[in-house]
């Protein structure tokens, strides 16, 4: 990679060209230990870059881990609502996030914010889609029977075949787990539907086996690591 240090400086500091150029006429940018005050001056790989002596790293893409909160639109912008990009806009101001993957307004839970478009398509691609798990609360038990429907296959209301999808009991006869592998609009909402079972709650609690953070409160979110990372990446087969 070869770039210009202004373009550096505000990529991965998340500020303006304008306040990267006031900071290198400052002389508070080191490159390679030497103090540089242009910034036109391209800069590699193997460049260390440091600010007021803090090492500066690039990164071309972010990826966020959200507890998004009821009332709150999987979207970037909307009319109406707070979208998800709402949530975390003023810690990544210079971004394009979008969320890989929608819940729907009244859904609560894991939404991974990204500005890395091959990322996100190759999570929700239909031959690579990950596994994501959900908390389901519900207003009338499920029975064995279901279980198994689930398991091979449910038809929806519209003709369309759904993939086989988990479906598991907890302790609580109106709270049960599900886990699917495709993403088909109000899909969970369907399936239960077909069934003449309402949904009352829904909160995705994992994507490709990745668990929301528990330390995040509704509206929280942090950057994943790059070990969560390559697990919810290691689930991308064809399946
Ligand atoms: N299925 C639904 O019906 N809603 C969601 O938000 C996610 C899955």
């Amino acid at each position: 990679m070869q770039m210009r240090l202004d373009k550096f400086l505000s990529d991965s500091m998340e500020i303006s060209r304008q306040d990267a150029k006031k900071l290198l006429s400052k002389g508070q940018v080191w490159v390679d230990g030497t103090v540089v005050k242009k910034g036109d001056i391209k800069i590699g790989d193997d460049s260390i870059v440091k600010v007021s002596g803090k090492r500066i790293e690039y990164r071309e893409f972010v990826y966020i881990m959200l507890n998004k909160p009821a009332g709150v639109v999987s979207a970037t912008d909307d009319k109406n609502d707070v979208t998800v990009t709402d949530l975390v806009k003023k810690d990544y101001p210079k971004r394009n996030l979008f969320p890989a993957g929608r819940l729907d307004k009244t859904s609560t839970g894991f939404v991974l914010l990204t500005d890395d478009g091959v990322f996100a398509h190759d999570i929700l691609a239909p031959k690579k889609h990950v596994p994501k798990e959900y908390i389901v609360t519900l207003d009338a038990p499920v029975n064995d029977e279901i279980i198994e429907k689930f398991n091979s296959g449910v038809t929806l209301a519209d003709g369309t075949l759904l993939k086989s999808a988990v479906l598991e009991a907890t302790d609580n006869p109106l709270v049960v787990k599900v886990v699917l592998k495709q993403g088909v609009y109000h899909q969970i909402k369907r399936m239960f539907g077909v069934f003449d079972i309402g949904v009352n709650g829904l909160h995705r609690t994992h994507i490709g086996g990745v668990e929301l953070d528990k330390c995040l409160s509704a509206g929280e979110y942090r950057e994943l690591t790059q070990q969560e990372l390559e697990k919810i990446y290691s689930q991308t087969g064809a399946n």
